[in-house]
């Protein structure tokens, strides 16, 4: 299975990446958690995609499809993958066919996560991260169960700087000139299929899981 997840910010790309990663035994791979890793390494590299992060730009293709590409050569890609907010414009979906092409392998599918913009307001402003194991939380629609403190490594949960109301706001109007028109290109490739992404977590990973329905995950 080779799938890409999208959506705008706060659909829930990341927490349906994970269950369906743990369903599947493939990777979630998320250019985000790849590049929030390069920041917290605290180079010049990583201060110069902090700098488009925190006002809610993309982060140069250049950088980003350094990092996809080593991250997909790794062992435990071989299976398949769930590549969760990338790509993020044309270009990079281009730059990953290309590259899929030459190791002869092809995408099954793209899946677009619909959430209305008032709905992801509400998401971010309540979502919390665990700074050591990338786990998420909501305050309300997903608490940990001690306020602060990861159920599954016990590690500090943090609010992400990008997550300011109007960097959210920036966020959103890039998504719509940069990613929306990945919905028409994977549309006139007959790959996408788009799914309700409000309600409960486990209904909208059953949406999924009937969208790509006819796709065999790979063998565990
Ligand atoms: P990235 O980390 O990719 O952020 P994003 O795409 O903006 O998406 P989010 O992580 O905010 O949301 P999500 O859809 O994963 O939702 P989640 O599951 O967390 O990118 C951050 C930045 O990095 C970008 O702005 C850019 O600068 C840069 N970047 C990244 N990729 C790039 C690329 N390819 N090219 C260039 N730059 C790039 O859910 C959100 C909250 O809602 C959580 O609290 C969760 O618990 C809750 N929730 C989830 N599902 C539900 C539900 N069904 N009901 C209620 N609550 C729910």
């Amino acid at each position: 299975m080779r799938l890409v997840l999208l959506g705008p910010p706060g659909a829930g790309k990341g927490t349906q990446a994970r269950a369906l990663a743990t369903l599947w035994g493939i990777p979630q791979v998320s250019s985000g958690d790849l590049l929030r890793t390069v920041v917290r390494e605290d180079s010049e590299l990583g201060r110069e995609a902090a700098s488009y992060m925190d006002r809610g730009q993309l982060v140069p293709d250049e950088l980003v499809l350094k990092l996809i590409d080593e991250r997909l050569r790794k062992k435990d890609a071989r299976k398949g993958f769930i590549l969760d907010g990338f790509p993020r414009n044309v270009m990079q979906a281009e730059a990953l066919a290309k590259g899929l092409d030459k190791a002869g392998l092809k995408l099954d599918k793209a899946v677009a996560v619909i959430v209305p913009d008032e709905e992801i307001v509400k998401r971010i402003s309540g979502r919390r991260t665990c700074a050591k194991c990338n786990a998420m939380y909501h305050v309300a629609f997903e608490p940990p169960k001690k306020p602060g403190v990861c159920d599954k490594c016990g590690g500090e949960l943090y609010q992400r700087e990008d997550d300011a109301e109007e960097t959210v706001r920036e966020r959103l109007k890039v998504f719509a000139e940069a990613t929306r028109p990945l919905l028409d290109y994977y549309g006139r490739l007959g790959l996408l299929e788009q799914v309700d992404g409000v309600g409960r977590t486990d209904d909208v990973e059953k949406r999924i899981l009937s969208a790509v329905n006819g796709v065999a995950p790979p063998p565990k």
